[in-house]
Parts: structure tokens; sequence; C-alpha cells
């Protein structure tokens, strides 16, 4: 069998934080076998790319990439005596297109060696040592227990500042239009012990801020620890190290986690909410077991225990049927709500979802656009006023490192996630500084240094 070991690794990730996270535990389970990794697809001997499979322009995004990375392999295989090509470098897909096309995808992408779902991970040296024999393998089973909760994730495109843990893994609410549970599999949550280790252990490595991941956080139960009782014992780690969660599912929003969170100033100050729709009737179409007023009684919940809290949202535009009426539900909200940070997206019909097995992705196109263009100037206007709202304010920022548009000033954020620009002074990335807001757009706060 062939050696893994120094084998050349290049991981590409897209998507979701989720894959982020995954992208970690292939990396720690490739590092054991001896493969190192490196920084381009030129030197590599495998490439792994790790997929999303949300929206059609998603797939189309991976599918483009696969045809830039046969010329890599073209220029990296080199003829044998009898004039054949000996392949040098091995292409996989890993995690939900590969889980979701399965075999079509070896069909379609010739120079595709191997493809592993997301809960095939430690199948990966296997696979690879079969692959560098010449095999094509696809090994997509889907697992009700898999949690990887004994891999210490290897965080290589880090900053050593802020790091993903994932707690869970997936989604069994089928929203009618998502193609995640079909991707991802049965909701599973990883045991308390080995999550409260790996931040504690993070902590120790000099991190101070971690993010806990699933699709739903507030479904999370292992044994009887509620999220609520697993996100404080994070929070009890050290005042020092910030605590963030995403994402909730509005129909499990509990005040249990709501009053932790006020408990514990470290658990930050920003719940991600995703609204979909303000239509009730689209809201049940779509599966979202919540109405309109439901979801508003969640947002004044947070906004009575956390009255500085950031609210962020995803939303759809132009699901089946949609109708203006409906659109202009889904404005309405946007204007209650008055959410800091939105992602906003045209309704893009899945394969085997419950709205491609039931339902008529009716809307046009260009309605579609411009109701999605319609959303995306309410929340403009609606985040500059909110960012100008905080001139003046004063908050502890984690700082992060160099801002992009000049080498004199660093960025950083606060509690609420929003970035903070700031002449550096004498702040220290991976510390926390005292900035105050001078100035804002719609996107970025600016501040300078304060004691
Ligand atoms: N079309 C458009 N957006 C979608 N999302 C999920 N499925 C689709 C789809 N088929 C969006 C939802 C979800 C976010 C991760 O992606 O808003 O919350
Ligand atoms: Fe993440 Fe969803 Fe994309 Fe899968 S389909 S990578 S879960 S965003």
């Amino acid at each position: 069998m062939t050696e893994l070991n120094n084998k050349k690794v290049y991981v590409e990730t897209y998507g979701c934080q989720m894959n982020v996270a995954d992208s970690e535990v292939v990396r720690s389970i490739l590092k054991s076998e001896g493969c190192v990794f490196c920084l381009s697809a030129n030197e590599a001997d495998f490439v792994l790319i790790n997929t999303c499979a949300i929206r059609d322009n998603a797939e189309q995004k991976i599918h483009r990439r696969l045809r830039e990375l046969r010329v890599v392999q073209q220029r990296q295989s080199t003829r044998n005596a009898k004039g054949y090509d000996i392949q040098k470098t091995y292409i996989g897909v890993l995690g939900c297109m590969a889980e979701r096309l399965k075999q079509q995808l070896m069909r379609d992408e010739e120079n595709v060696s191997f493809l592993v779902g997301p809960d095939s991970y430690r199948k990966l040296p296997d696979i690879m040592r079969r692959v560098a024999q010449g095999d094509r393998v696809s090994e997509t089973v889907l697992s009700p227990s898999e949690t990887y909760s004994d891999i210490s994730p290897v965080r290589f495109d880090g900053n050593g500042i802020s790091a993903f843990i994932s707690i869970m893994r997936g989604c069994q609410n089928y929203c009618a239009y998502c193609v995640v549970p079909y991707t991802r599999g049965l909701e599973r949550s990883r045991d308390a012990r080995s999550i409260i280790n790996e931040a504690r252990a993070l902590f120790g490595e000099g991190y101070k801020e971690v993010t806990l991941l699933g699709q739903n956080v507030n479904s999370y139960k292992a044994g009887d620890m509620s999220f609520a009782q697993l996100i404080a014992n994070v929070a009890e780690i050290s005042p020092e190290l910030r605590v963030r969660f995403a994402t909730s599912h509005p129909k499990d929003l509990s005040d249990e986690l709501l009053a932790t969170m006020a408990e514990y100033p470290n658990i930050c100050r920003c719940i991600h909410l995703p609204l979909q729709s303000g239509s009730n009737r689209m809201l049940k179409l779509m599966n979202r077991r919540y109405t309109a007023e439901w979801y508003m009684d969640r947002i004044e919940a947070v906004r009575r225990y956390l009255p500085d809290c950031s609210i962020t949202t995803d939303v759809i535009a132009g699901f089946c049927g949609e109708s203006e009426d409906d659109h202009r539900a889904t404005l309405d909200i946007f204007r209650r709500v008055q959410y800091d940070y939105a992602y906003m997206f045209k309704f893009s019909m899945r394969p085997d979802t419950y709205a491609a097995k039931h339902l008529k992705d009716d809307v046009p196109d260009e309605v579609k656009k411009r109701r999605l263009e319609e959303i995306i100037m309410l929340q403009g206007e609606i985040a500059l006023r909110n960012n100008q709202r905080d001139v003046g304010k004063r908050f502890r920022v984690l700082v992060e490192g160099t801002s992009h548009r000049s080498k004199d000033q660093f960025f950083g954020r606060n509690s609420q996630n929003k970035v903070i620009v700031f002449d550096r002074g004498d702040a220290i990335p991976g510390s926390y500084a005292n900035v105050e807001v001078t100035g804002c757009t719609a996107a970025t706060l600016m501040g300078r240094l304060v004691e």
C-alpha cells in the first residue's frame, strides 16, 4: 500500500462555518498519517475540495473550480516509458455536494478520483491509499452517531485568536427548500465533556473566542445537558474567553438560553435568527413551524433579556408561490426588527427537497431578483442607521489583525460581532482594546483607541 507519509495535501473549503470546522477535522485525520499541508493546488499530491450544496450557484462554482484543476493535473502528470500519463495530483470532493450527487459527480467529473461525504472522513486515509493505486472511490454513507468528538481539529487557516467548535451535526427540521437534511443526515449532539475540554485547550493555547457550531444549536442535547447549560460551562472557562454560537432556529430559541446569556457577559451579544420569510403562508409552506407573530415574540424576548444584543438573519426571496403581499410581509418584519446584518438569498430549487417534489418554482427569475434587490436596499438603510446609533459609544474589541485598508490600522469585533477599524496605536492582535466609535458605513464601524 502507498504510504501517505509526507504526501502534500491541499484543502480548499467552500460554504458554511460547519465546513470550515470539518476541514479542520480532515486535516487532523490526515496529519496523523504524516501528510503535510500546502498552500496551493499546484504543489499538492492530493487536492481536497470541501463543498457546499445549499444553492445551485454554490455547486456551479465547484464545477468551474474542478475544470480549472484539470489544467493543474495535466501540468503535473508525467509520461511513463510507454507514453501513458502518470497522474500525480489526485482530486477528491468532500462534503455536501459529494453526498448529494454521489456517483453522478464521478461520471460528470472525470478528473475526480474520490468522493467522501461529511460522515466518512475517518475513512479518508484508506481511501487516499487506494486512490494512489489507481482506484476511484466513493464513500457517502451517512451515520446516525458520528460527531468526530475525539478528533482535535487542526486549525491550519486560523488566526490563532478565534476558533470554531462543532457541537452537533446534521439537521432534521426538513424545511421545504433545504438540502441539508439530505447531505448531512440526522441530528446528533457531541458529548459535552469533549466540547468543554476543546474550548479549555484552545484558551490555554491563547485563543480568545470560540464559536459553537451546529445547524440548530438550540436542540443540542447530550445526556441531560441542554445547550444553555453547555454554553454556561464553556463561558465559565474564563471571562476572557468570548463565546459565540450559530445558528438558532426561531422555534427553539428558549428563554433559558437568553437568561444564561444575560448571566455571562462573555457570551457575545449577537443572535443569528433566520427569518426566511415574514409571511405566515410562506412559513407554513416552508415547514418552518413558527409564525411571524411567534418570531416577533422571540425578538421581543431577546430585546428584553439582552437590550444591547445585535440580531442577524437569513432570508429567501421568491420561494414557491410567493406573492407581492408575502414579499411585503418580509419587508415589514425587516422594518420591525431592524437587523444588524442579513444574509439574503434568491430561492434556488434543490433536488430531492419537499419543494422539489411537491411545489412549483413559479416566481419568475426577474421577480425573485427584484424582490431580493428590495430587501438588500432596505437592509442597507437599516444597517447604516443601526451603525450610526453606535457612533460615540465605547466597545471592548477583540483585536484580530491588520485592516485590509491600511497597515497602520487594526480591525477587531465587538461583542455584537460588528467589525471596528481603528489606528493601531499600542493595541495587540489577540488581546482586547477599548475603542470609541467615531464614524461608520453600513458595513463597518470606525473608531479610536481609548483607555
Ligand atoms: N435557496 C435559497 N436559499 C436557501 N437557503 C437554504 N436553502 C436555500 C435554497 N434552496 C438559505 C437559508 C438558510 C441559509 C443557510 O441558506 O436562508 O438559512
Ligand atoms: Fe454548510 Fe449547508 Fe453548504 Fe452543507 S449545504 S456546506 S451545511 S451551507
